[in-house]
């Protein structure tokens, strides 16, 4: 595998694989790999001739400077997953090379980057915007792969592509969880022992809701999560249910052909958000 750090030798090294037809996947990250990540990567590998993975704290996309500073960061494991897996390249900047310059670009998503993650944490899906947009300038992938497990930040995405006709096509990769159903993430592992028994909890108020709006209307399954959500130590930021498609909460079943659930919680100092389609897929 090859660890590039500058725009410009990414921009030579895949030069010369583009002009050899060779169709490039790419898996944005932000490091401290784990299985979820593993999986796209692995997706990529089966889809395309070149597999790039970028590795980037992003710092504009962080409201919180104690996550940004407490940010798990392990390059050497990150490098040792990577090479396992076939990855091609490892594109690995630093700030001063993504950020040259203060980032002035404001992107408006309309509603969408100001409801649920939007609301909670303003200036978000900007930074990951931002950031998403340079590295499609720098790497030109064919196929990008982005996890379900942000959904929002998967839908901003595919409307980033849409509204620049970005030549890439982006592909949903399902959420990889723990055996307990925890979702993973790379802040799990800043979960205290007795957080990390009670954070699969999440996975479970999902499950059991997907059981419930078979027969509960929406108003009432919203209610029941608000009440259930008490008898666990969660600050509950939110829980709604939306379109799949345009992300809209609905109040009435009939408005949507496949609705999801959508959770953020806080868990002592750690947020953790998850979601899941209510209906069989
Ligand atoms: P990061 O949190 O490292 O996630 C990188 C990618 O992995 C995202 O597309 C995310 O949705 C996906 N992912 C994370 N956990 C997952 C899981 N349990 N199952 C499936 N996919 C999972 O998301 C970011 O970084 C950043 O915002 C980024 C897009 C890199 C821009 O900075």
């Amino acid at each position: 595998m090859e660890i590039v750090k500058h725009i410009q030798d990414i921009n030579n090294l895949l030069k010369t694989y583009r002009t050899k037809r060779l169709t490039i996947g790419f898996v944005p990250t932000m490091g401290a790999l784990h299985e979820g990540h593993v999986s796209m990567i692995r997706k990529a590998r089966n889809e395309n001739d070149i597999v790039v993975c970028s590795i980037f704290v992003n710092p504009i996309q962080f409201n919180n400077k104690e996550d940004l500073e407490k940010y798990p960061r392990n390059l050497e494991r990150d490098i040792e997953i990577l090479s396992k897996n076939s990855c091609d390249i490892l594109f690995y900047p630093d700030v001063e090379e993504m950020y040259p310059e203060e980032v002035q670009t404001k992107y408006d998503f309309g509603y969408l980057d100001k409801i649920l993650e939007g609301e909670y944490r303003p200036g978000h899906f900007n930074g990951v915007a931002v950031v998403v947009k340079k590295l499609f300038d720098i790497i030109e992938p064919d196929k990008a792969y982005f996890g379900e497990k942000d959904f929002q930040q998967l839908v901003i995405i595919k409307k980033l592509v849409n509204d620049f006709t970005i030549p890439v096509k982006i592909i949903p990769c399902p959420i990889i969880r723990e055996n307990d159903g925890l979702a993973m993430s790379s802040r799990n592992m800043r979960l205290t022992p007795d957080e990390r028994k009670i954070a699969p909890a999440i996975y479970q108020l999902l499950m059991r809701s997907k059981g419930k709006a078979k027969t509960l209307s929406v108003e009432h399954l919203k209610k029941w999560i608000a009440d259930e959500i008490k008898k666990f130590p969660f600050i509950l930021e939110y829980f709604e249910i939306a379109d799949s498609v345009t992300l809209k909460p609905i109040i009435k079943w009939e408005e949507s052909e496949n609705p999801i659930a959508l959770i953020a919680v806080y868990l002592g100092k750690i947020r953790l958000i998850d979601n899941m389609f209510l209906k069989d897929e």
